[in-house]
């Protein structure tokens, strides 16, 4: 199979939305990362999806939508702090996991009675979706295992053969996936952080809880309230080292362990901030110290480049772990198998 890539427009977004609707797969910018759609209510269509990212099948998709009216076809129930998230953040970067109407099929839920639904504040989304006529169930579009896409050339990379087309809207706002939060009962449980924050939910509904793996990995017998929390996403080839502490202590620290390992004959990257002062060395930016967004918009990029470039140990520098700063954090320490050095 070829697989066009063609920059938004009115023609693209049409013939993407014939692909959904003949139950193909379509590559989709949406303002977090890129997705990989397919008609949602297409129970075939769905299956391909798995086969193309390689996801174990017990790892539920999201339910993309174009308007909050097509909703409650889609869920038993809208909680009333449900209905709050709603009207606060979307369009946006959020997911709420709900009760699934039985239209859902299990394909797309993974055998659970919930459904994780989005609307996306991306306008070519949410015209492909409008133009489809239908909810699209989307991924990221990576292959299982690598970052998160949020360019069209990451998703040709990764799906190049294996879909008929990308639609190319741009680099990702955003960069991280969506905030996944449980908004089945009253106080809403944040599955997944991202650029809908821990204080912005609790501004809304005035109570909030973080899943304690959010900064954690999972041990044995644990409870996973979201499957894709089991799977060790986002890991670079190279091993992933992160320093947090006082900006003078982590500079000092990163640049001595960049030059013993330099000295023992590995290829070290630094993933750092731009007012940093790392001298010569090797440095992917992270953008400002001052604007954690730009962290958010460019770590799944350079976690990419870290393995084109042949990388063999990635040494980064923390974000402090509030606002957006969380899901840098809960990315980071994914990549890096939570291994975090105080210094
Ligand atoms: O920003 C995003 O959310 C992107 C774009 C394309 O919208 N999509 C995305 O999908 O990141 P995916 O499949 O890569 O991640 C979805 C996450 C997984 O960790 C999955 O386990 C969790 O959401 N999830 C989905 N449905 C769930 C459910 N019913 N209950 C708990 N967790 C769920
Ligand atoms: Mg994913």
């Amino acid at each position: 199979m070829k697989t066009k890539v063609k920059p938004v427009s009115p023609e693209a977004i049409e013939e993407a939305a014939q692909l959904i609707r003949a139950g193909e797969l379509v590559g989709m910018p949406t303002e977090t990362v890129y997705g990989l759609g397919a008609n949602a209510l297409d129970e075939n269509a769905v299956r391909k999806i798995f086969e193309a990212k390689g996801r174990p099948g017990d790892n539920p998709l999201i339910v993309h939508v174009s308007s909050v009216e097509e909703i409650p076809a889609l869920v038993r129930e809208i909680p009333a702090a449900a209905r709050k998230l709603m009207d606060a953040f979307w369009p946006g970067p959020m997911t709420l996991i709900l009760p699934k109407a039985d239209c859902i099929p299990s394909a797309v839920s993974a055998g659970l009675d919930t459904v994780g639904i989005r609307l996306p504040a991306s306008e070519a989304a949410r015209a492909l979706i409008a133009a489809a006529g239908r909810p699209i169930a989307a991924p990221s579009a990576n292959r299982s295992g690598k970052p998160s896409p949020t360019t069209a050339q990451h998703v040709f990379e990764d799906m190049d053969g294996r879909i008929p087309m990308i639609l190319d809207g741009g680099a990702c706002e955003v960069g991280v996936e969506s905030s996944v939060i449980d908004a089945t009962g009253e106080v809403p449980i944040i599955l997944r952080p991202g650029g809908i924050t821990p204080e912005m939910v609790q501004e809304v509904i005035g109570r909030v809880s973080v899943d304690e793996h959010v900064m954690s990995p999972l041990s044995e017998g644990d409870i996973v309230r979201s499957p894709g929390m089991k799977y060790k996403h986002y890991a670079p080839k190279a091993k992933t080292v992160i320093f947090d502490g006082a900006p003078e202590n982590v500079i000092a620290a990163i640049c001595a362990r960049y030059d013993a390992l330099i000295a023992a004959g590995e290829k070290p990257a630094i993933l750092g901030f731009d007012e940093h002062d790392f001298g010569e060395r090797t440095r992917i930016s992270l953008g400002s110290v001052k604007r954690p967004n730009e962290a958010a918009a460019r770590l799944f990029g350079a976690l990419r480049e870290l393995d084109e470039r042949g990388e063999t140990v990635a040494l980064c520098e923390a974000v402090e772990a509030t606002g957006i700063g969380l899901a840098v954090m809960n990315r980071m320490g994914r990549a890096a198998g939570f291994d975090i050095e105080r210094v």
